[in-house]
């Protein structure tokens, strides 16, 4: 296996970061880059375990300045990318859109620029991973898939800038020659994941006894993945997949949020000894969010065919590493929710 020189960007956040730690410890001939601005998402103690791996480093920075990637790829000699490095919460991205344009599409755009100046428009050795989110597509009715066919049509300013991220992707590969692959990935849970999104929050929720807030009627369909398994998929087109292409990556999972969020309660009330039903008492329906998707699944039979991969886990057994990993670490959960992990960072690197 030759040496590869790659530059994941976001890997302190929730993704990243598991696709780094695979990554640093599957392939130790790789060197690997950590480029991450440390913005509220990202953390370094997700990250911790591989810290003082001989093929891993941090470098803080921020995807919008040009300069500093310039600098970036010459001194590191950057062969390839995975670009994971985005603002990711829908909640967010109506209340403050301008900064998912800025991250997210220029930040995508300056990437590029900076891996096409460096590659100086050569296309062996080296490739431009671009990740992204099945939100892209748009919503579905009760039935029907995205495949990699479905015309983009995106609801929210997150899903609109990922979109313009990935059109950039492949303009990019179109007009310069530059060889760029994309994936589109469905909701993902798992470890790490920032207690803001829908898993993660609840659960933290349901440890506090704090109400939780159902958007609408709750009949609102996501198509989940544990995070381990979008890493193995990445893993495989990253290696395996044609340059040019998209691959969707998805379980074929689809749950109705009021659903999950049952199944959530349940388990939890098991694992907390607590009396069955006593969190689904917590869920509280509230206002709808504007522009809410009704339904997201993924048709993931290209990537299955062509590359052969599957997920590793049932959705009922994702849930419960998920749930045993937060129980294991409830004082991650609270740096992470009383902003305390910035500390880390300065007592780290100053
Ligand atoms: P996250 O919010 O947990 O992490 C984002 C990371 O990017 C953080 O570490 C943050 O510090 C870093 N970052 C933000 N702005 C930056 C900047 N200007 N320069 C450098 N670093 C910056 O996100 P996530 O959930 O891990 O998602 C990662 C990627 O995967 C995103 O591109 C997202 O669109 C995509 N995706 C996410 C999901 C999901 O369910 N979470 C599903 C499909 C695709
Ligand atoms: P989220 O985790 O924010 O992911 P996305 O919006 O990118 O799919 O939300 C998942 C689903 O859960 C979505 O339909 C919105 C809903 N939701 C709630 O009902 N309450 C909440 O507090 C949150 C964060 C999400």
């Amino acid at each position: 296996m030759s040496s590869k020189n790659i530059l994941i960007t976001g890997a302190a956040g929730f993704i990243g970061s598991h696709v780094a730690r695979l990554f640093v410890n599957k392939y130790p001939e790789y060197n690997i880059f950590n480029f991450d601005l440390l913005t509220y998402a990202g953390n370094l103690e997700n990250v911790k375990d591989i810290e003082a791996a001989g093929n891993y480093r941090f470098i803080k920075g921020d995807i919008c300045d040009l300069e500093t990637l310039r600098y970036v790829f010459k001194e590191y000699d950057i062969t390839h990318v995975i670009h994971f490095a985005a603002e990711s919460h829908v909640d967010r991205s109506i209340e403050n859109p301008f900064v998912f344009i800025e991250t997210n599409v220029m930040g995508t755009a300056n990437l590029l620029q900076a891996a096409r100046e460096h590659w100086d428009n050569e296309k062996d050795g080296h490739l431009f991973y671009h990740v992204s989110t099945d939100e892209v597509y748009g919503a579905l009715g009760e039935t029907g898939f995205f495949t990699e066919e479905t015309k983009y049509d995106p609801h929210s300013p997150y899903s609109a800038s990922k979109a313009s991220s990935d059109h950039m992707v492949r303009a990019f590969g179109d007009t310069y020659g530059m060889p760029v692959m994309i994936s589109n990935c469905s909701n993902n849970y798992g470890p790490f994941h920032f207690p803001e999104k829908l898993i993660p929050l609840f659960i933290n929720n349901i440890i506090q006894k704090k109400s939780l807030p159902v958007y609408g009627d709750g009949l609102y369909t996501r198509d989940w993945l544990y995070v381990i398994d979008h890493g193995t998929a990445i893993d495989a087109a990253f290696h395996n997949g044609k340059i040019g292409e998209t691959y969707n990556i998805g379980g074929f999972n689809e749950w109705k949020n009021i659903d999950l969020v049952k199944l959530l309660c349940s388990i939890m009330d098991r694992k907390l000894d607590r009396t069955q039903g006593e969190s689904e008492q917590l869920i509280t329906y509230i206002k709808d969010r504007p522009g809410h998707d009704r339904r997201y699944a993924i048709d993931a039979s290209k990537i299955n065919k062509e590359l052969g991969w599957y997920p590793s886990v049932t959705f009922e057994e994702g849930l419960e590493k998920t749930i045993d990993w937060y129980l294991a670490n409830s004082e991650w959960l609270e740096r992470v929710t009383s902003g305390d992990y910035r500390k880390y960072y300065e007592e780290m690197y100053g």
